[in-house]
């Protein structure tokens, strides 16, 4: 039985206002979009008109026309919260460490084409090899978690907490972040996380500093270091443009962690409600959810993890198994696509994707490789040379992290 969201479903408008509402109805394997979803996805395009009336044969045609001719120089990876218009042309799918590793390995290829969101497509350029090049199909999938994080503020914050902290401090970044942040890290001393390792990063920073500063996403900083035993009482909110982020200088001294004001908008509607919701309502229900949830979600949860884990466990489990699961919907309605003798319902009756994400649209994708196989590269994503040098510091500290 496939069961994807509950008789009340609403949908998310609450979207940012330049990619407006989006909505879609998604019912297991018959989940349709409604007309108007593809011209919001285009809103901002910068392509030619051709490709925004193309039929989705026609545009599934040109993608696999170009991918025949670029062959092998050519891979395209695809995040787990990618439609699956995209996620059927690409090469490889994962969470955003499986798919920064897959760009540090993949030499043989001159283009790597990422489908995902921005701070994910410069991670890829800072680790592949100065001969490849990096595209992100639309320029306009950015997150606006990674934006709630300025390079300023952060800045402004190293500067006030360390002219008044003695001890080692460890910055660490989560990946949603701008590469500069991630050179920040790794000119300080510091280090990169994902969702899939924040444990294994967290230790390596304490073992380093007395202190770690954990940027952008605060739901993910507090829920790991309660993994590792710390309390609630360890913990300060770092309030960004804010005097000692809003903080007496005692208590900013006293604390372990300092988090930064940060939260992604998709993963903070889950609520402890829902969880208790589908419990009563789906017996023997396993509740999974992505660690950017808040706190009390995560700790009423069966388990969290990367999106990478939550496929895993999905797939993993026996026929007949109920999940509802915790994060965005285009990942929650493939597993319920590919799934069909599970039970999957999303945790969220008010389906909200990620709206950035979804800008990857199949007519970006057939035009950025139209112009690859015409000898044109367009939207390369290219972090300059001083920034990719710290940065891959900070990423290659966490690559080596198990
Ligand atoms: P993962 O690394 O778990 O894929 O998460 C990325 C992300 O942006 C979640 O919102
Ligand atoms: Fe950013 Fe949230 Fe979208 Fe992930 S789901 S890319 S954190 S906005």
């Amino acid at each position: 039985m496939v069961t994807l969201v509950r008789p009340s479903s609403k949908v998310c408008n609450d979207t940012p206002a330049n990619v407006g509402p989006i909505t879609i109805q998604w019912r297991g394997a018959d989940s349709a979009r409604t007309p108007g979803v593809r011209a919001l996805a285009l809103t901002d395009a910068q392509i030619p008109d051709r490709y925004l009336t193309m039929s989705d044969a026609d545009l599934d045609r040109r993608i696999e026309s170009a991918r025949r001719t670029l062959g092998s120089d050519l891979v395209i990876l695809g995040h787990h919260y990618q439609r699956d218009e995209i996620i059927k042309h690409a090469d490889f799918r994962g969470d955003s460490f499986k798919l920064s590793q897959l760009a540090a390995d993949r030499a043989a290829a001159k283009y790597i084409v990422f489908c995902g969101v921005h701070f994910m497509a410069e991670s890829a350029d800072i680790l592949s090899s100065p001969s490849q090049q990096v595209i992100l199909p639309n320029l306009e999938a950015g997150c606006s978690m990674a934006n709630m994080a300025q390079p300023d503020d952060v800045e402004q914050c190293w500067t006030e907490l360390t002219s008044m902290i003695d001890q080692p401090i460890v910055p660490v970044t989560y990946m949603n972040s701008a590469a500069s942040l991630k050179a920040f890290c790794g000119r300080n001393g510091g280090i990169v996380c994902t969702s899939s390792n924040a444990v294994g990063v967290l230790r390596w920073a304490l073992e380093r500093g007395k202190k770690v500063l954990f940027f952008p996403d605060q739901h993910l900083g507090r829920n790991t270091a309660l993994r590792l035993g710390y309390r609630q009482d360890d913990m300060q909110i770092w309030t960004p443009r804010r005097a000692l982020g809003g903080h007496e200088a005692a208590e900013i001294q006293a604390t372990t962690f300092i988090l930064w004001l940060g939260w992604c908008s998709v993963h903070a509607r889950f609520s402890t409600e829902q969880v208790r919701w589908v419990r009563e309502n789906y017996p023997g229900v396993r509740v999974l959810v992505h660690p950017e949830c808040k706190r009390e979600v995560v700790d009423l949860a069966d388990e969290s993890g990367s999106t990478e884990l939550i496929v895993k466990r999905v797939s993993e489990s026996p026929p007949g198994s109920v999940w509802a699961i915790g994060t965005e919907i285009n990942l929650v309605s493939r597993l319920a696509n590919e799934n069909p003798d599970k039970t999957i319902v999303s945790l969220d009756p008010v389906i909200c994707p990620c709206s950035t994400m979804y800008r990857i649209h199949p007519s970006y994708l057939a035009w950025v490789l139209d112009e690859l196989v015409d000898g044109r590269v367009v939207n390369r994503i290219a972090v300059d040379p001083d920034t990719t040098r710290w940065a891959r510091v900070a990423l290659e500290r966490m690559l080596a992290i198990q």
